[in-house]
């Protein structure tokens, strides 16, 4: 008999990681949903396992922002799978003000990078224990719009909301390639992904006029939801990508990402300036 494979999806309370979770759960995965409010992430896994038939979901709740809870949402994990298939990175917002979080970090670099860090980082040995595992981590096509300034990647000065979210969807790649460099023989698979323009709830922490222009933008070509998790699925679940790593992927596809993606020097400073802001933490 097949073992059903054990799935960590985070920010699976809406939009993609949302329907990545519902899909994955139809093809008989175990998921464990990361979410933030205990209140929405309850009645998301009730509506999860109603529309899947599927029971075998658990839920973890974290501000994935607060970057020292990391460490009690791993052991939660832990506690509850011996072992982790597939690591889903997938929580991520846009902040158009400068924001820190009560570690002092900026916000976007805290959420939409740190966070993968260092969860990857703490669960990796369990990933590693059924292998081969996969961890896949939600980038952008955004990242080619990106201008990052490695003496102040968490862009202290002069902040953008826009430029500080193409950042962090390029280290994103950065990360992931840096991780297949490291790690590549332990047979766990490293991939990134841009999921397409999607019809989320995607920005609307924000107000303005970022919020109204991405609203607009939401409804006249944004694609649905559905579409919008296929990436992820193909990556989590194809037997075709199981033996491929360190790749961006657009539709399925593996694709070049930007050029600066591919620089050894910035998935160095990244991962070692990563490094230096966690242990300055503890
Ligand atoms: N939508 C697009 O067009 C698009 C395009 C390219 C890439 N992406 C990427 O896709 C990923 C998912 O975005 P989405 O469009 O699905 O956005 P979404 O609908 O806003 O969903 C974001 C998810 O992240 C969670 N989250 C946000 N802040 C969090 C925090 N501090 N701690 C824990 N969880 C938190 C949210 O929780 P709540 O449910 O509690 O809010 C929600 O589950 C992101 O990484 C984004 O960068 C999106």
């Amino acid at each position: 008999m097949k073992i059903p494979k054990n799935c960590i999806i985070t920010g699976a309370t809406d939009g993609i990681g949302k329907q990545t979770a519902i899909e994955l759960a139809k093809l008989g995965y175990n998921i464990g949903l990361v979410g933030r409010s205990k209140e929405k992430t309850e009645i998301v896994l009730d509506q999860i396992a109603s529309k899947s038939g599927n029971h075998s979901l658990k839920y973890f709740i974290a501000d994935l922002s607060n970057i020292k809870t990391l460490d009690t949402l791993a052991n939660n994990i832990r506690n509850e799978y011996e072992s982790i298939d597939i690591l889903i990175n997938n929580a991520g917002a846009y902040f158009s003000q400068y924001i820190e979080t009560k570690e002092n970090i900026e916000k976007t670099f805290a959420l939409n990078h740190l966070n993968y860090f260092q969860l990857t980082k703490l669960l990796m040995d369990i990933v590693k224990f059924d292998k081969p595992g996969r961890i896949i981590n939600v980038a952008s096509a955004a990242h080619s719009r990106a201008k990052l300034d490695i003496d102040d990647l968490q862009m202290k000065k002069g902040y953008k909301g826009w430029t500080a979210y193409s950042n962090s969807k390029l280290m994103n790649i950065l990360f992931t390639y840096e991780l297949h460099k490291r790690y590549q023989d332990t047979g766990i698979t490293f991939n990134c992904l841009h999921p397409g323009f999607v019809d989320t709830s995607f920005g609307d922490n924000n107000i303005g006029l970022g919020r109204n222009i991405l609203s607009l933008g939401k409804k006249i070509i944004a694609i649905n939801v559905e579409e919008g998790a296929r990436t992820n699925i193909y990556l989590a679940s194809s037997n075709e990508v199981k033996n491929i790593s360190g790749k961006y992927f657009y539709k399925s596809i593996p694709i070049k990402s930007s050029k600066v993606s591919y620089l050894p020097k910035y998935q160095e400073v990244l991962w070692s300036y990563s490094e230096k802001v966690i242990s300055s933490l503890s």
